[in-house]
């Protein structure tokens, strides 16, 4: 008994210790109103009641600096529910961190979040050796040259995407955009990254149920992405989810290594993003290895990156997606310019679009006013709006003319609280895709250097940026000419950005759509 006690003091005074050491370490640094006990706790719980309660975090910060009028950057005291965390939001700042100082991943916490469905060796986590080999491996795949000889294929995908529309607007219901959307995006990732032809949007696809499964699974809010997962129910789901994941993936995986064409080396063959990745991470591994094989490493490496690669894909383009036809369906007179822009690089007979993007791909560079419906749907809502990188003893942030601790915090690049301010995007509330045709820089609308940043900047630059433009382009060419998209939430309900691994348009963005007259 006595020894229960003094157990029971000893822990009470480390944390008593712990508490005073984490919240002293806040007195000089800027940020909003710290309490000696809570922290930033209560300020946090505050903001987050304006929002509904599965709204996505990301956007916190941006409503903190609003109400505590905080600067470029600020420091939050969240201990023991969080990291204590140094949030960033000004692009000269994020340039700091992610490109000149580079700051590693917060790898141990962003592990919770994308762990239990990409794998503790994910590229978006991986650090070091680890993230150089499987970066280096599978950027071949996305080099805008390679992804313009899958156009044809995207264009089908678009087709079919436009075909399922048409049988929803002769039945005249409501549909969950976001899941239609999804299903298009998944099929493309797995030809470019596999060249596997996927039936996702036609029937329910074994592959792509794997991953809905699993991602079902992943934190859905705030707090329980910081804190441990209690439930040994959960935890044996994620484990035997996760392992029929890999199972499926390596298979695909064996099976491009042992009879694909790297190993069968004919000059006709096509190599996909898979492909490219098994000869480059061969030319990086020093020990050589027979044709039709790879090391445990290499092949540990291929199921994460291709799992990491349609994960991170399929789910942020199908959100873009949504938030685009939302604002077309609220702003006319951009849908109007979108739909003169298409008239004059196609012709004005929508169904010949197809044909003219099969024979000259690279028409898709040639949709300015598209691109910028697409960048703004991006500005304010991106789908992953931040980068949490860890900060380094060595390392200290410039502003405001003195230098700022990164070390002991978590460094929170919050883009998406950038792409918010008044003062790098003019009314930045409205929705206004002109912005990022201004090139003139006395112009209010221009769009500051590096402060447009959904796809993040630097060596950890989203990889399938180019990609994910490309076949939004394509979607929205192939279906706005043809359909008005009307958002349609129940009283009570409004568009916002839900956390669900990323984040996504709530109820998956409602919609009912009509063929245009
Ligand atoms: C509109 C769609 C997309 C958006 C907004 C987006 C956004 C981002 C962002 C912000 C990051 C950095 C995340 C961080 O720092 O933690 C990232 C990383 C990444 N993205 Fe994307 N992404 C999109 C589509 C895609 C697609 C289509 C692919 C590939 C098929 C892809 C593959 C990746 C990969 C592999 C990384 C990790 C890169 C690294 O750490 O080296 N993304 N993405």
């Amino acid at each position: 008994m006595l020894a229960l006690f003094l157990i029971l003091v000893a822990l009470t005074s480390y944390f008593l210790v712990r508490l005073r050491q984490q919240r002293s370490m806040f007195k000089n640094l800027p940020g909003p109103p710290h309490h000696a006990i809570w922290g930033h706790f209560l300020i946090m719980r505050e903001i987050a009641s304006t929002l509904p309660p599965d709204a996505t975090p990301q956007l916190f910060a941006h409503l903190m600096r609003e109400r505590y009028g905080l600067g470029d950057f600020f420091y939050l005291d969240l201990w023991p529910l969080a990291p204590p965390q140094l949030v960033i939001a000004h692009p000269e700042l994020a340039t700091q961190i992610v490109h000149k100082m580079n700051l590693p991943k917060e790898s141990a916490v962003m592990q919770k979040w994308t762990g239990p469905i990409l794998g503790d060796k994910s590229m978006v986590s991986a650090n070091g050796h680890d993230w150089f080999i499987a970066r280096k491996s599978f950027t071949p795949g996305f080099q805008p040259r390679k992804l313009l000889e899958h156009i044809p294929m995207i264009v089908d995908e678009a087709l079919a995407f436009a075909g399922v529309l048409r049988e929803h607007s002769a039945r005249n219901d409501i549909f969950r955009m976001e899941d239609l959307g999804a299903k298009m995006i998944f099929n493309i990732s797995a030809w470019v990254i596999l060249g596997m032809k996927c039936n996702a949007q036609r029937g329910d696809d074994e592959f792509l149920e794997l991953f809905r499964k699993q991602a079902a699974l992943a934190p859905q809010d705030f707090w329980s992405r910081y804190l441990y997962d209690v439930s040994p129910r959960r935890y044996y789901r994620k484990w035997s989810n996760g392992r029929a994941l890999d199972r499926y993936v390596g298979r695909l995986v064996d099976q491009r290594v042992e009879s694909g064409p790297t190993a069968i080396s004919s000059e006709k063959a096509i190599y996909y993003a898979i492909d490219d990745a098994i000869v480059t991470s061969r030319s990086l591994n020093k020990t050589i290895q027979p044709a039709t094989s790879i090391d445990k490493y290499t092949r540990d490496m291929l199921i994460a990156s291709v799992k990491t690669l349609i994960f991170a894909g399929h789910d942020t383009s199908a959100s873009t997606l949504c938030y685009s036809y939302a604002a077309l369906s609220k702003y006319p007179q951009v849908l109007h310019t979108v739909r003169e822009e298409h008239n004059a690089v196609f012709g004005t007979d929508p169904s010949a679009a197809a044909n003219f993007l099969r024979n000259d791909p690279n028409l898709v560079n040639n949709l300015p006013y598209t691109l910028a419906v697409i960048k703004e749907a991006l500005r304010l809502w991106p789908p992953t709006g931040v980068s949490l990188r860890r900060g380094q003893p060595d390392q200290t942030l410039f502003a405001d003319g003195k230098e700022w601790p990164t070390y002991p915090f978590a460094v929170l690049v919050n883009n998406c609280a950038t792409m918010r301010r008044e003062d790098l995007f003019k009314d930045a509330e409205r929705f206004y895709p002109e912005r990022h045709l201004i090139t003139d820089p006395t112009d209010p609308y221009f769009v500051p250097r590096d402060a447009w940043r959904p796809f993040e900047k630097g060596p950890r630059m989203c990889l399938g940026q180019t990609l994910a433009l490309m076949q939004l382009k394509i979607a929205l060419v192939m279906t706005v000419r043809t359909f008005d998209f009307e958002i349609v939430y129940e009283e009570g309900t409004f568009m916002y950005q839900v956390l669900d691994v990323t984040a996504k348009p709530s109820l998956g963005l409602p919609t009912r759509v009509k063929l245009v007259e």
